[in-house]
C-alpha cells in the first residue's frame, strides 16, 4: 500500500504552513507513525526550524551528509543521470528530514521546461517531472516510512507543480484575512488544471519501467490561523477578522469541490480542520530551542502561563493531526468504493 504524501499549501506566506509541518512532523512521531518531513521551499525555513546553524553550515557550505533535496536532483540538471539516493537527516527515532537547499531555485527552470515535453513523450522530460515523486518514494523505502509532509513555498511555480504531483493529498493553511482568501481562491483552479494537465501526460510515459505519480493531491480540509489580539476572554475573533472567517467555508467548498453550503460555519465545516492558537512568544522560543511548542520545559525558559499553554498545544495538534488523518481516510475509503 502507498503511504500517504500530504502537501500543505496555499500560495500565500505567512499563514503557519512551515511551523504547521514542523509541528505535525513531531506529533505523529508521538502517535507512533514513521514520519518524513520534506522541505521543498527554497527557503529552507523547515530545514532551519529543525537543524542548528552549525548544522546547516555543515551540509550546505562543507557538503557533508545528508544529502539535500537539490543534491538529489542535480545529476538530472546536468544532464549526467538520473537521481540520487536521498540519504535523510535523523532529527529523532522515527522522523527523519529531508533537508532542503537554497540551490533548489535552479530546478524551476528546468521543470519549467521540461513540462511540454512530458506531450511529446520525452524520456527525460518524464525523468525530471517525477523526481521529486520519485525521491519521496526512495526517501519512505530508506526511513520505513508511515507518512511524509511537505513544506511548499508560496507561490503557483513549477517547483510547486512538481511537488502538488507528488502529492497524495493537500491541507491549505489559512488565515482571516483578504490575502489568504484570495490564495484559497487561486488554488482551487489551479489544482484543477495541474491535476488535469497531469493526466494527459502519465499515458505518454515511454518507459514501462519508470514508475509515476497519480497526481491526486485530493484537498482534505483547511487550517485556520488565529490572530495575534484574538479575544483571550471571550475567546471569539475580533470583529474585522471575523467578516473574513465567515466567507472561509463557502470559498473553500467553491474553489477546491465546486459546491457552496450557505447555512455552514467553521464551527460545524468537518473541512475544518483545526483553528491554530497564535502562541505569541511561545513560538519564537520554541524556534530557539528546535523543539515543538508541546515539548517545551520551564528549563527551555516557559514559564509560569505559558508551560500550562504549552501542555494544552499538546492535544490541540494531536486532534488536528488525528482529523488529517480522519480525512485522508475517508477520501480512500471513498475513491475505493466509488
Ligand atoms: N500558531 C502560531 N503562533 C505564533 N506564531 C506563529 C504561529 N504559526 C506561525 N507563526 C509565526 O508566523 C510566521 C510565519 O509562519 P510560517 O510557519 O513560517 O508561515 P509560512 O510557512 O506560511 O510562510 C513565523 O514567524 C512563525 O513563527
Ligand atoms: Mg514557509
Amino acid at each position: 500500500m502507498s503511504i500517504p504524501v500530504i502537501a500543505f499549501f496555499n500560495n500565500k506566506g505567512g499563514v503557519g504552513k512551515t511551523s504547521l509541518v514542523y509541528h505535525l512532523a513531531w506529533m505523529y512521531r508521538e502517535l507512533g507513525l514513521r514520519v518524513i518531513a520534506v522541505d521543498l521551499d527554497p527557503q529552507a525555513n523547515l530545514t532551519a526550524a529543525f537543524l542548528s546553524e552549525e548544522k546547516l553550515e555543515e551540509i550546505w557550505l562543507l557538503h557533508k551528509q545528508p544529502n539535500t533535496i537539490f543534491r538529489c536532483v542535480q545529476p538530472l540538471l546536468r544532464g549526467i543521470g538520473d537521481i540520487n539516493t536521498p540519504l535523510l537527516e535523523p532529527i529523532a527515532p522515527g522522523l527523519a528530514l529531508l533537508v532542503g537547499d537554497l540551490l533548489l531555485s535552479g530546478f524551476e527552470d528546468n521543470l519549467a521546461a521540461e513540462w511540454p515535453g512530458c506531450m511529446d513523450r520525452k524520456e527525460l522530460s518524464f525523468r525530471v517531472i517525477s523526481a521529486i515523486w520519485r525521491i519521496i518514494q526512495r526517501a519512505v523505502q530508506l526511513h520505513q516510512a508511515n507518512v511524509v509532509l511537505l513544506d511548499l513555498g508560496p507561490n503557483l511555480g513549477a517547483i510547486n507543480r512538481t511537488a502538488l504531483i507528488a502529492a497524495d493529498f493537500v491541507v491549505v493553511p489559512l488565515s482571516p484575512d483578504l490575502f489568504s482568501l484570495q490564495g484559497l481562491r487561486n488554488l482551487g483552479p489551479t489544482l484543477k488544471r495541474w491535476r488535469l494537465e497531469w493526466t494527459e501526460r502519465v499515458h505518454k510515459n515511454p518507459v514501462a519501467t519508470l514508475k509515476l505519480p497519480a497526481g491526486r493531491m485530493q484537498p482534505v480540509g483547511y487550517t485556520l490561523l488565529q490572530y495575534w489580539n484574538h479575544h483571550a476572554s471571550t475567546d471569539r475573533p475580533a470583529k474585522a477578522y471575523q467578516r473574513w472567517i465567515e466567507h472561509i467555508p463557502n470559498t473553500y467548498r467553491q474553489t477546491m469541490m465546486g459546491t457552496v453550503n450557505e447555512t455552514m460555519t467553521i464551527d460545524q465545516d468537518p473541512y475544518c480542520l483545526a483553528t491554530i492558537k497564535h502562541y505569541k512568544s511561545l513560538m519564537p522560543l520554541a524556534q530557539a530551542v528546535h523543539k515543538p511548542i508541546f515539548q517545551l520545559q520551564s528549563a527551555d525558559g516557559a514559564l509560569g502561563a505559558s508551560i500550562q499553554v504549552a501542555h494544552a498545544a499538546r492535544q490541540d495538534f494531536e486532534l488536528l493531526a488525528r482529523n488529517i488523518a480522519r480525512n485522508c481516510k475517508s477520501y480512500r475509503m471513498k475513491t475505493t468504493t466509488s
